[in-house]
């Protein structure tokens, strides 16, 4: 994953690199580093753990130069350390790196066999040696196209040079790079996001490009080292500059303004005078299109599993779901009638964009849903679908889940009234019984008081169980992995009917069970499951709106939501499993925003 940024200025660039490195550290956060070049002398600073730590070595220390690198490091080979943070270099050069070297220990192998010495375990250090080899008669730019050639797997890169005093080489293959240009300055940077304070005027690096990059000029060349131009694009303002407010941590923030998301992206796609929603330019004929494939990662793969009983209700269509790390490597029968739809918060996970290039090469028609619109998945697809839910720091994907399962819903209505396959009135119901949501998940969020008093119950316990049925397993799975990622508590998502096929094995006295049963049609299943896991010890927390009384015996807490139409369940049932994670992790201690061992964007394989 890590995050890069480069910057050449007539002024020194140690500052906003410092501020560059903390909008990336959603992708990384174990270590970080910099090197900026003053007079032929490179200055190395680099540190385990956060930016800030970086910062406060520098305020020590300063670095001197008005052109640098910077990176935050999430690790995949070797700890992260000191040693192993980036940037990685020499006596002639300095390389930060995001992505994996796979030909790392063969390189390494014939550099050794060549006297050469490493200092860290990392892959990056390769293209470091392999690069001081090629300066020793070639300049910069056919020294790092020299070099791109021997590396197999994936990167991006941002490269210094001790001899030139003025220049910054950036490559892309595989994973995300950004210029951007300005006045007596220019950047690259793993995203736009990074550069936004600096600049609005960005280019993206296509899989094959290098950049390089002075002050005051940037020139491209492709993989075939001919020189090319580039669009340059300008941002859109930031509306919702990512500030956490008077909350205590980004998560917080982002459950708790997500009525707001609701709102906002109903408000951009339905039309509330006719109460239509507004998709245009389907990538395919509605009509013929006989299948839609899902496919995500993570949270945005839960959505995709809840969209698959959206599709199936409404809609005739066969629906797949796929996870998209599996999907890449399948021998998958493409099909020119089905829709491949490509869903990620960040647009930049390296497994869907790698599961969309696959689509494209299999000339079928892709469309994604991402929050971030600059992204290389919202490039790559033929159709794209913002979900518009803003900036979302906090590592585990709350409000862009909202959005997702949004966008998703008004999808697969929308394709059944094109398709004739729903009531015009009863789409039109759905679509007033959608407006309501923002004021309904308002109420979910009154939960709070309630799930904080239940939080204490998982401190102690060996693990937990999430259960539910139809729409609400995947609203389970959700809750496990919110659970899981932010507490490190152990926890398991589980179709409540598959509980006699094994785990029920697990449950013994007092294992929370937190049981997700919505008033539809799998309810009375639902709770006849519930009653099999009391009847062993199991300590329930039900989560329901079938307000009956009776249905909270022997349960031991209930959070009653308020009702809602039966297929807009899953919306609502979700919030407590975040506040539940939340609560349970806040009272553990836990970084809530960085949980240990991961990273906002997953760029790596
Ligand atoms: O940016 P993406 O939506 O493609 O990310 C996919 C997953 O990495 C992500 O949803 C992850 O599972 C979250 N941290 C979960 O909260």
């Amino acid at each position: 994953m890590c995050g890069i940024i480069g910057i050449a200025s007539n002024k020194s660039v140690s500052s906003n690199i410092i501020n560059s490195l903390k909008k990336l550290e959603y992708r990384g956060y174990d270590s970080a580093g910099l090197a900026t070049l003053k007079n032929n002398v490179i200055n190395e600073k680099k540190c385990s753990g956060r930016v800030e730590q970086l910062e406060k070595i520098l305020f020590k220390t300063p670095a001197e130069g008005s052109l640098g690198i910077g990176h935050v490091r999430w690790a995949t080979h070797g700890i992260p350390n000191e040693i192993n943070a980036h940037p990685h270099s020499t006596e002639v050069v300095s390389v930060v790196h995001n992505g994996i070297i796979e030909n790392s220990s063969d390189l390494k192998r014939s550099l050794e066999n060549k006297g050469k010495k490493f200092k860290s375990q990392t892959d990056t250090e390769v293209i470091t040696l392999l690069l001081a080899e090629e300066l020793k008669n070639k300049k910069p730019l056919e020294a790092v196209q020299d070099t791109l050639v021997k590396l197999k797997g994936s990167f991006a890169l941002g490269i210094i040079f001790k001899n030139f005093n003025n220049i910054i080489i950036g490559a892309r293959r595989g994973s995300p790079l950004a210029v951007g240009y300005s006045k007596n300055e220019n950047y690259i940077g793993s995203d736009s996001y990074a550069l936004k304070s600096m600049t609005n005027k960005i280019s993206y690096l296509e899989d094959g490009d290098v950049c390089i990059l002075t002050k005051d000029s940037v020139e491209f060349y492709d993989s075939n080292k001919k020189k090319i131009n580039k669009k340059v694009l300008i941002l859109s303002e930031d509306k919702n500059i990512a500030q956490k407010g008077d909350y205590k941590n980004f998560m917080s923030k982002e459950i708790f303004e997500q009525p707001i998301t609701a709102k906002n992206c109903i408000n951009e796609y339905i039309d509330k005078s006719r109460d239509e929603i507004n998709f245009y330019n389907f990538p395919l004929n509605p009509k013929t299109v006989n299948k839609v494939v899902l496919i995500g990662c993570g949270t945005a793969y839960h959505s995709c599993l809840v969209a698959k009983y959206w599709f199936e209700e409404f809609t005739s269509l066969s629906v797949e779901t796929d996870i998209a790390s599996e999907f890449r490597y399948r021998s998958i029968k493409f099909s020119k009638d089905c829709l491949y739809l490509f869903v990620s918060q960040s647009g930049e996970t390296a497994d869907t964009s790698a599961a969309l290039d696959l689509c494209k090469k299999n000339k079928v028609k892709t469309c994604s849903i991402v929050n971030v619109v600059e992204s290389s998945i919202a490039r790559n697809a033929d159709w794209v679908l913002p979900i518009h839910a803003g900036p979302e720091i906090g590592v585990a994907s709350t409000k862009a889940f909202l959005g997702q399962m949004l966008l998703l819903y008004m999808l697969s209505i929308k394709l059944a009234d094109l398709r004739n396959e729903i009531d015009k009135k009863e789409y039109q119901t759905k679509i007033s019984d959608l407006k309501k949501l923002p004021n309904l998940l308002e109420k979910c969020l009154k939960s709070e008081e309630k799930i904080q008093f239940v939080a204490k119950d998982f401190l102690n316990s060996k693990g937990s169980m999430f259960l539910g049925r139809g729409f609400s397993f995947p609203i389970a799975l959700e809750g496990a992995l919110k659970l899981k990622e932010l507490s490190y508590l152990h926890a398991e998502g589980y179709p409540a009917g598959e509980m006699k096929h094994g785990p029920l094995a697990l449950i013994e006295d007092g294992l929370p069970v937190i049981v997700v049963a919505p008033n539809d049609k799998y309810f009375h299943k639902t709770l006849s499951n519930m009653q099999e896991v009391i009847a062993r010890g199991g300590k329930i927390l039900l989560i329901t709106n079938n307000n009956d009384s009776v249905i909270s015996e022997n349960v031991r807490f209930t959070i009653n939501l308020p009702s809602i139409e039966k297929s807009l369940s899953p919306f609502l049932s979700t919030i407590p499993l975040q506040l539940l994670a939340y609560h349970v992790a806040l009272l553990k201690k836990c970084d809530i925003d960085k949980p240990r061992n991961l990273a906002k964007s997953v760029t790596v394989e």
